[in-house]
């Protein structure tokens, strides 16, 4: 088939070097002429396990092509896939301004019979007004369908779990528009789930959201766990046996980050407020998130007192490993926290620094070899579990730091060890 994709940011790009792979012939569409640039070389501009090799070899084999040019993407596509960012606005609702805009342009500029299909995460109903919109603006007499297909992937692993998706969740609502979807995915050869479209967008924020909960109240259970000498790691073994509950996402820590958790949770806080109603679990998942952030932080005022002049190490700024993205990462509060009071950070972080040092400037000094660092720190505080950082051992930082003393807040290590190596360990809900 012939498939546009329009916005080439993170779900776009996974998302059509994907389709090029199985065969489909993928034009890509984006307004940032340096990243088409970038890509028409072949270079990835996103840190991302396995795509940079799938993106040259489709490139190669001319199955996915990139431009900054719609009319010509579009005129030639059967499917128009819409993955432009919907950005936060300042009250959490999710701002539409970019992708209503490329709506627009695809109603006047569609010379042919096409199917819409909006990959961006959307307020639900947004599916039934970009219909109303196109439309409204259409020039010429064709006909336009739109269908939604949210995406699940999680940075670090959004290739494969594009190949190995546990469903593929389309909302139609005409059985052309379902054929033609089950055309396109066919290849994945995947479990595919059809609804309407309002249900397949609230299907996209009710699993992230679902999954911030999950995180949050092991959270809230392993702040309670502290105090009353309860162990979270082994509660959430206990746990993880019924298949009810399942074992994933069961892992304490200083609270989720990334560009999808924080915003999905406020989005759809906002929009049930929008029909006046309110979403109490969702706003508490968003609460106990916000408090959990800087939960170490506060554990180490307690125990140190005071940061002023005292050499720091961070280890890991990332939201999570095996992404250099550190959008909503519990690591910056921490870090301007820590730097409101005085505190001298040296910070380590595989693939994070460039984005950290955008943030906070000369105020950090940064290294990519982790004991330089940990050296004569007074303190080491940890916000993202990369296996280097957990395969550290107590001797190490018992060793290298002036005063051994670590705050966890991803429970890196075993907690008994510490003791046999007189190290002063703090981790979460332990
Ligand atoms: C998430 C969803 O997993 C994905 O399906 C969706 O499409 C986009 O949002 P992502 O944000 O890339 O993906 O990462 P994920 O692995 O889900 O982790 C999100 C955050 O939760 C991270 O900060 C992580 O550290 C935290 N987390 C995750 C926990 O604190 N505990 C856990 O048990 C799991």
């Amino acid at each position: 088939m012939n498939i546009c994709i329009v916005g080439v940011g993170y779900v776009g790009l996974v998302t059509g070097v994907s389709l090029s792979e199985v065969g489909h012939k993928v034009y890509c569409v984006d307004t940032d002429e340096n990243k088409i640039k970038l890509l028409n070389t072949s270079e990835c501009p996103i840190y991302e396990k396995d795509l940079g090799l799938l993106l040259k070899k489709n490139i190669k084999r001319k199955m996915i092509e990139f431009s900054t040019n719609h009319k010509n993407c579009f005129e030639l596509a059967e499917v128009i896939v819409i993955a432009i960012g919907t950005p936060e606005n300042c009250d959490g609702s999710a701002n539409l301004e970019f992708l209503n805009s490329v709506v627009v342009q695809i109603a006047e500029n569609v010379k042919k019979d096409v199917l819409v299909v909006l990959k961006s995460t959307v307020p639900v109903g947004t599916s039934d007004n970009v219909e109303k919109l196109i439309n409204k603006n259409l020039k010429y007499n064709v006909k336009i369908e739109v269908a939604s297909n949210p995406e699940f992937l999680a940075q670090g692993t959004a290739v494969s779990d594009t190949f190995n998706a546990a469903r593929i969740v389309i909302g139609v609502n005409s059985v052309g528009s379902e054929k033609i979807l089950r055309k396109m995915y066919e290849p994945f050869n995947r479990p595919i789930v059809v609804t309407d479209r309002k249900s397949a967008e609230m299907i996209k924020y009710a699993s992230n959201d679902f999954l911030a909960l999950k995180i949050s109240f092991m959270n809230d259970i392993a702040n309670l766990c502290e105090i009353v000498g309860a162990n979270i790691e082994d509660v959430a073994v206990g746990m993880s046996y019924d298949e009810r509950i399942g074992s994933k996402f069961l892992k304490a820590g200083v609270g989720y980050g990334g560009s999808c958790f924080p915003k999905d949770t406020k989005a759809l806080r906002w929009l049930a407020c929008d029909h006046n109603y309110e979403l109490k679990t969702v706003k508490a998942a968003i609460e106990v998130n916000e408090k959990q952030k800087m939960k170490l932080v506060m554990k180490a005022t307690e125990v140190i007192g005071c940061f002023r002049n005292k050499k720091i190490a961070i280890l890991g700024v990332t939201y999570k490993p095996g992404t250099d993205d550190i959008r909503e990462a519990p690591s910056i509060p921490n870090i301007t926290y820590l730097l409101e009071n005085g505190a001298n950070l040296h910070i380590y972080d595989p693939v994070g620094l460039e984005n950290i040092i955008k943030l906070f400037g000369d105020k950090i000094k940064c290294t990519n070899i982790m004991e330089h660092a940990i050296k004569d720190a007074e303190l080491v505080f940890i916000f993202t579990e990369w296996e280097e950082i957990t395969k550290l051992s107590f001797e190490q930082y018992k060793k290298l730091m002036k005063t051994p003393i670590i705050f966890d807040g991803r429970n890196c290590y075993n907690k008994e060890s510490a003791d046999q190596f007189n190290v002063q360990y703090y981790s979460i809900g332990r």
